[in-house]
């Protein structure tokens, strides 16, 4: 058994300057929410925020809200209170669409600035919205070839003067494998190619340095570490140096330069705006908003540094099920290749996962065999882990169909 007990995760609580950034959420009594990867919780300041733009901005301000509360201005405002979180300047991100469009706006956009290269690289256990969208922006570029490598090792292998773009997951979704991103991003322009990375995974949850790391194109997702809502608008990064050369391909009115001229002919909007296509939903901009507000009152490296502790944490309390209880940690150890997510195999991962819920614990399970457990520092706290690492001691111990050893 491991020594940490539940009175010593209590006093680390006590004495955690971050721990009342919880209040900032309302999470159900009894609830070990470990799903924050997938969705984040709704933060207060969402659902007053909500509200207000219904009742006030929409009820009240009407159509005139476009103009006086700023709405035609959000997926820029928005974007620039994103860029502090992944280390870009304020006007190299922009709020809309969902991140598999942003992929496919950025995957075309990087073609075009290689318009004499015809291969994408990518990596074949990436999100499968990855996988479809770069063979969609391949297929559209006239054939292009998609290349799915085994992992960033073999990556070094395959670039040449044919590769046009590399495009990777940052934190792996399943096994939350962290890739280095200044060496593959250095290692990709070497070759003369240029990068594009997913962010789902890491916004919010680990150091990301864009611009440091001279990234081209990213893309991410805002309800999960963010806690922006269901299906909140995603976010779309281009780094400066490329604003003026660019392309992307959806080329709606909301991105012209001029929209209130109605001009027949497209003509891009200067900057990041570019990436902008139709209407956005406003709505759902007020909770990603709120969700934003928390992060004002947050010193980001410390909070990632809890969130490797906790990580660090749930390990070491469920060492003993991984000598003997038939569980195998996917997950790297060493929390500077890790994400915020820790993933454990199981042959019964499924049972597992559905009998922790019945018992309070809410993760998730992936196919075929992956229990993976979200570990959002903003508002878990150590006692959760404790819980949660006892929870999986139990179960395994117990005689769940499927989840015994
Ligand atoms: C790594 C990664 N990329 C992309 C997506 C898809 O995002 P969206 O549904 O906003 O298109 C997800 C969703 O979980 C994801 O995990």
């Amino acid at each position: 058994m491991t020594a940490v007990r539940r009175e010593d995760c209590e006093a680390r609580d006590a004495a955690d300057p971050l721990a009342p950034l919880r209040e900032f959420f309302e999470i159900p009594d009894g609830l070990t929410y470990l799903a924050g990867n997938s969705l984040g919780p709704p933060p207060l300041n969402s659902v007053a925020r909500v509200l207000a733009t219904l009742r006030t901005e929409w009820g009240e301000g009407l159509v005139r809200s476009w103009e006086a509360a700023d709405w035609w201005d959000k997926p820029v405002t928005l974007g620039g209170r994103i860029a502090p979180l992944v280390g870009a300047r304020p006007d190299e991100v922009l709020v809309g669409d969902s991140t598999s469009v942003n992929l496919f706006k950025v995957a075309v956009a990087a073609m075009r600035l290689r318009a004499d290269r015809r291969v994408i690289v990518t990596d074949r256990d990436n999100f499968p919205t990855d996988l479809y969208m770069l063979e969609a922006a391949a297929e559209l570029a006239g054939g292009a070839e998609v290349r799915r490598v085994d992992d960033a090792v073999a990556l070094a292998d395959c670039l040449d003067e044919s590769v046009a773009l590399v495009e990777l997951t940052h934190v792996d979704y399943r096994l939350s494998r962290r890739h280095p991103m200044d060496e593959i991003t250095r290692a990709v322009h070497d070759a003369g190619a240029l990068m594009v990375w997913d962010l789902a995974h890491s916004v919010g949850a680990v150091p990301v340095a864009l611009d440091d790391c001279d990234v081209d194109f990213a893309v991410g997702s805002t309800y999960k570490y963010l806690n922006g809502g269901p299906g909140s608008p995603a976010f779309v990064f281009a780094a400066a140096r490329l604003h003026e050369a660019m392309r992307q391909p959806l080329v709606g009115w909301h991105g012209h330069v001029r929209p209130f001229a109605f001009e027949p002919d497209y003509a891009p909007a200067p900057g990041i705006r570019q990436f902008a296509c139709g209407s956005p939903p406003i709505v759902a901009f007020a909770s990603l908003e709120g969700s934003l507000e928390v992060w004002q009152h947050v010193e980001p490296p410390a909070l990632f540094a809890k969130g490797q502790a906790l990580c660090d944490l749930f390990i070491e309390l469920v060492e003993p099920c991984l000598a003997a209880g038939g569980l195998e940690l996917v997950s790297p150890r060493d929390p500077a290749r890790r994400g915020s997510h820790v993933a454990l195999r199981h042959p019964g991962a499924l049972a597992i996962v559905d009998e922790l819920a019945r018992r309070g614990v809410l993760g998730d399970f992936r196919a075929p065999d992956i229990i993976r457990l979200g570990i959002a520092p903003l508002y878990l706290r150590y006692v959760d882990i404790w819980d949660a690492a006892a929870a999986i001691r139990a179960v395994l111990a117990s005689d769940v169909p499927g989840a015994g050893s």
